[in-house]
């Protein structure tokens, strides 16, 4: 959801490093970009107070993708920022799109979040004469900060602006003869990059990799002052000053560049064999301490939104089967109806791709405040969720750039594996499993069973409706199967528990209906054909997914057995298929209508 890039430095090509920048930030998702950058006039004035009155701040803002725009029409500058929008306040325009500036044009503004107190500010604001020209929340701010820079410093007029609005809010700010930024943050991430005379801002730090690795995450309440000479962090609310605490990226540059693949979906599903063989050796020792944490626990939720959320129903069903040990599995959003029940000695357990999820965020929020215990299972680096946990495991998997999650599921999914066995004392059984899953991963992604996949998906692309079916695990893998289908081929898929099939869900099946049946060797097998059976014995078309064949089937797709991680190949089926339904169906799996890739707004 929504990006933001800065450069401070002594290139004079700012705008195109932020250009670029932004397109690396694409895949989170939005409806417009925009640039800003000082034009320093040259005066031949000696003084230089008029010299500074000549800077101006031009803007280039527009909707829809960036895709093939350029900022060669920009003027050279060697201080500039930009923004994709995800709108929240104002419609999708050329002039609702970021940044923003103040009524003198001096001072510039990028957002993400909303105010959430913006219409009473606007409104003391129009009194004060202020003229706006978008609808937007953010406008406001940029408004509220030339307000207050009328009588004191700029950075301090950031300040006092910040910490009179209300809600979760990033933003950088700009003035036409400072030759820095401030930036604060409360809630949405932003991340300092340190360069050698040169320095940025990001809303992500995948988006600094290909200038610097050393990078300061901002916490909530922390603004920044970032020039070409320096940083300065400070706390937002008294003014005391925080010592970076500068941390190295160790991701490859590999990892937030498609490099061979067409798209950044395929590539991620490609690297899943090597981040689960990583996860294999690395993870039981991690794995082992939360289990420690979870055994004295009165009750254990395992909070998350979307795919996330699946993996945790999934986790439920492996720690009931192989160490016995109940977890409630809840959707982040629902969490309100559980806190009641919380005590000092529960443990929830977050699961998320960004550590940004605004849902997750504000469940572990509301656990917190009753004193339960918070761990985590997160993908992203200094995200809110890695740091404020208690406890935390890193995925693992390395940056995600498609919307739609696929390493980062299978990553989670294969800790909760060895979680599930390091539950029941058995850590080195779970290592065995997850080896296991590997072979079974890397012989799902052999050419020939790709082209299998493919085949399915050119048979299918046509079809409006398409249907999964499990029981157990298998149920998890039939709700993460559909949504993938959905959110990236924009086919209707629909996940069922098989056993629910005839308490109603069966009135839908028509001759030809396709039906994709979970069929691991569990002790689910035998019903779930079943319920194979009886989608058949109405036209339904069959697709088993399963470690052998049978007569039911019109369409096999076979997945060796790995136990209670068979959830993962079987999941990196439903990721091809839904890849290869969008490229028939002639849409960009990694940018998906409407999606952001973190939702970090409620
Ligand atoms: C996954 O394909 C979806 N894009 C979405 O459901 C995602 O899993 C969900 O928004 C949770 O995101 P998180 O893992 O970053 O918290
Ligand atoms: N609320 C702001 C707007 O609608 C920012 C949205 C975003 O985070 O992109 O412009």
């Amino acid at each position: 959801m929504c990006g933001i890039f800065g450069y401070v430095g002594t290139k004079k090509n700012a705008p195109k490093i932020v250009l670029a920048g932004l397109k690396q930030l694409e895949y989170r998702g939005y409806d417009s970009w925009g640039v800003a950058a000082v034009e320093t006039l040259k005066s031949n004035s000696k003084d230089q107070k008029s010299k500074t009155s000549k800077n101006t701040i031009v803007v280039k803002k527009k909707i829809g993708k960036i895709g093939s725009a350029d900022v060669s029409d920009m003027p050279e500058s060697d201080i500039a920022f930009g923004h994709t929008r995800w709108a929240t306040h104002g419609g999708v325009t050329d002039v609702n799109a970021h940044p923003h500036l103040d009524c003198s044009g001096k001072i510039a503004i990028i957002h993400n979040g909303i105010v959430e107190n913006y219409e009473e500010l606007r409104k003391n604001l129009l009194k004060k004469g202020h003229k706006f020209l978008s609808e937007t929340d953010t406008e406001v701010a940029v408004h509220l900060i030339e307000e207050y820079a009328k009588h004191t410093l700029f950075s301090k007029a950031v300040q006092k602006a910040f910490n009179e609005m209300e809600g979760l809010n990033a933003f950088i700010v700009l003035h036409a003869d400072e030759h820095k930024f401030v930036a604060v943050r409360n809630g949405s991430p932003l991340v300092v990059g340190f360069g050698d005379g040169e320095n940025f801002l990001a809303s992500d730090a995948s988006a600094l990799l290909p200038h610097t690795r050393q990078v300061h995450f901002l916490e909530d309440d922390q603004m920044a002052i970032v020039s070409e000479k320096g940083v300065l962090i400070f706390n937002a609310k008294n003014g005391d000053h925080i010592n970076p605490i500068k941390q190295h990226l160790d991701w490859s540059e590999s990892a937030v560049v498609k490099g061979k693949f067409p798209y950044f979906m395929l590539k991620e599903i490609y690297e899943q064999p090597g981040m689960l063989a990583d996860i294999t050796v690395e993870s039981r020792s991690a794995a082992e301490k939360l289990a420690e944490t979870i055994k004295k626990a009165d009750k254990t939720y395992i909070v998350a939104c979307g795919s996330a959320g699946y993996v945790g129903i999934a986790a439920s069903y492996m720690m009931s089967i192989v160490a016995k040990y109940q977890a409630i599995p809840v959707v982040a959003s629902e969490f309100a109806y559980h806190v009641p029940f919380l005590t000092s000695k529960s443990v929830v357990l977050a699961l998320s791709q960004s550590g940004e999820t605004m849902d997750t965020l504000d469940a572990v929020k509301k656990a917190r405040k009753k004193g339960a215990i918070i761990t985590a299972l997160v993908n992203s680096l200094g995200s809110t969720l890695y740091r404020e946990a208690h406890q935390k495991i890193l995925v693992g998997a390395g940056p995600e750039k498609a919307v739609c999650s696929t390493k980062a599921v299978t990553g989670k999914l294969a800790h909760l594996v060895l979680l599930s066995y390091a539950l029941a004392g058995k850590g080195r059984e779970g290592e065995e499993v997850l080896k296991k899953t590997v072979r079974a991963v890397k012989l799902l992604l052999t050419p020939k069973n790709t082209k299998r996949i493919l085949s399915l998906a050119k048979m299918l692309s046509k079809k409006e409706h398409i249907y999964m079916i499990g029981r157990g695990i298998s149920y998890a893998t039939a709700l993460e199967a559909a949504l993938k289908v959905k959110e990236i081929s924009y086919m209707h898929g629909e996940g069922f528990a098989a056993g629910e099939l005839k308490h109603g869900v069966i009135a839908l099946i028509e001759k030809g209906t396709p039906c994709v049946a979970f069929l691991p060797n569990d002790e689910t097998y035998n019903d779930n054909l079943a319920g194979a059976m009886e989608i058949k014995a109405r036209g339904g078309y069959i697709i088993g997914v399963s470690h052998k064949p049978n007569d039911v089937f019109d369409f096999y797709i076979p997945v060796s057995d790995a136990g209670v991680a068979t959830v993962i190949p079987n999941i990196i089926v439903s990721q091809l298929l839904a890849y290869y339904l969008a490229i028939e169906r002639g849409y960009d799996p990694d940018m998906p209508r409407n999606l952001a890739k973190s939702v970090t707004v409620k």
